[in-house]
């Protein structure tokens, strides 16, 4: 047998060090890391994705997806992306449909050009246990969570998180959200300041946010109505007998309208029909048959005359007690 030369054992050692370099740099860890989606094109960041327990001894577990950025992830900011309901999945939503790296297509997933993996490491987060794949062992948790709760679970997420990415921890870190997390994202911030919770946190930015039930939904109204979607009547009858806040907040609390708001409601929807997306208004209305479609119309005739003799009646102010009584 030939004995090693010098540049076999360099060559070797060389890779010794290399291997030993690389281990100490990428601490991150390699049990969550998903090697490739079901039907993904090719990338070139990683992703990662797994539970971070919460409460050990109640068993409950937090589920996150975790994409790098495109390029240079180190200097790129983390971002925490939290979906709203409550109950809605921040991988499902967020991670798949809105501003994730990937959305689902015809024969697998495609890639997303308006990823904000472009410019930021975003951490989709499943929370409160029970929303996506997030759990708790103990499922009295499910009907005693608050947004107190929720709060501390994030926080105590987020401190194991960093201890699991350490390489993240000085990163700017920003904490994100649409509709309900306007309460989940700036509670989360609160928590973090003021338990001085040593997290890099920037800034927060909410989309679209629930932040209080008496006010928030009245704008929905004059939306409605400045797109021509809502006639000038109902918009008269929503500003002075039930405003669109008070109907959301029966609606969500009692998950049911009575009185006043239930004529109104039904007023409103008659013309705005279940073929607009409140989301998209501009979107295309589609109709799976004629057959359908005649019904449709037929409704809406019929639906036209009821509201008409409402709103008829609605617009003569002194009569507007009789019209809701
Ligand atoms: C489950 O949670 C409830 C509410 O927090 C608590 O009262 C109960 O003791 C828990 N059960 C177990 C087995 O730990
Ligand atoms: C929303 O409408 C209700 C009822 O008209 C009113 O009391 C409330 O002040 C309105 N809120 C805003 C922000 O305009
Ligand atoms: C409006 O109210 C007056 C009484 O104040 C009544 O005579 C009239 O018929 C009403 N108009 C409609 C359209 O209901």
């Amino acid at each position: 047998m030939l004995p090693l030369t010098y540049t076999k054992i360099a060559t070797i050692i060389l890779i010794v060090v290399l291997a030993q370099t690389l281990m100490e740099v990428s601490s991150l860890p390699e049990y969550d890391k998903i090697s490739s989606l079901p039907g993904q094109p090719f990338v070139n960041f990683q992703q990662y994705s797994g539970y971070i327990a919460v409460d050990d001894q109640q068993q409950r577990a937090l589920f996150y997806y975790f994409v790098e950025a495109e390029v240079d992830p180190a200097s790129k900011p983390l971002v925490l992306w939290l979906n709203g309901g409550p109950g809605c999945s921040s991988v499902g939503v967020g991670g798949f449909i809105e501003h994730g790296p990937f959305a689902p297509g015809e024969n697998g997933l495609l890639r997303n050009d308006y990823s904000w993996n472009r410019e930021a490491n975003v951490l989709y987060l499943e929370s409160p246990a029970g929303v996506g794949f997030s759990y708790s062992s103990n499922k009295s948790f499910y009907n005693l969570v608050t947004d107190e709760i929720t709060a501390w679970d994030n926080l105590v997420f987020l401190q194991r998180w960093f201890t699991e990415f350490p390489e993240y921890s000085n990163n700017e870190f920003f904490i994100t959200g649409e509709s309900y997390a306007g309460h989940y994202v700036p509670q989360l911030a609160k928590l973090i300041v003021e338990t001085k919770t040593k997290i890099n946190l920037k800034g927060i930015a909410i989309g679209n946010p629930l932040l209080e039930f008496n006010t928030d939904f009245n704008s929905t109204a004059e939306f409605l109505w400045s797109h021509g979607l809502i006639s000038d009547s109902v918009f008269g009858v929503l500003n002075y007998a039930c405003s669109f806040s008070q109907i959301r907040r029966e609606l969500q609390i009692n998950n049911n309208l009575g009185g006043v708001c239930e004529r109104v409601y039904k007023l409103l929807l008659n013309e705005v029909s279940n073929y607009i997306d409140y989301y998209d208004v501009t979107l295309d209305v589609c109709l799976s048959s004629v057959g359908q479609q005649a019904y449709v119309l037929n409704q809406l005739v019929n639906d036209f005359l009821v509201f008409l003799t409402l709103a008829l009646r609605a617009e003569n102010k002194s009569l507007k007690v009789d019209v809701f009584h």
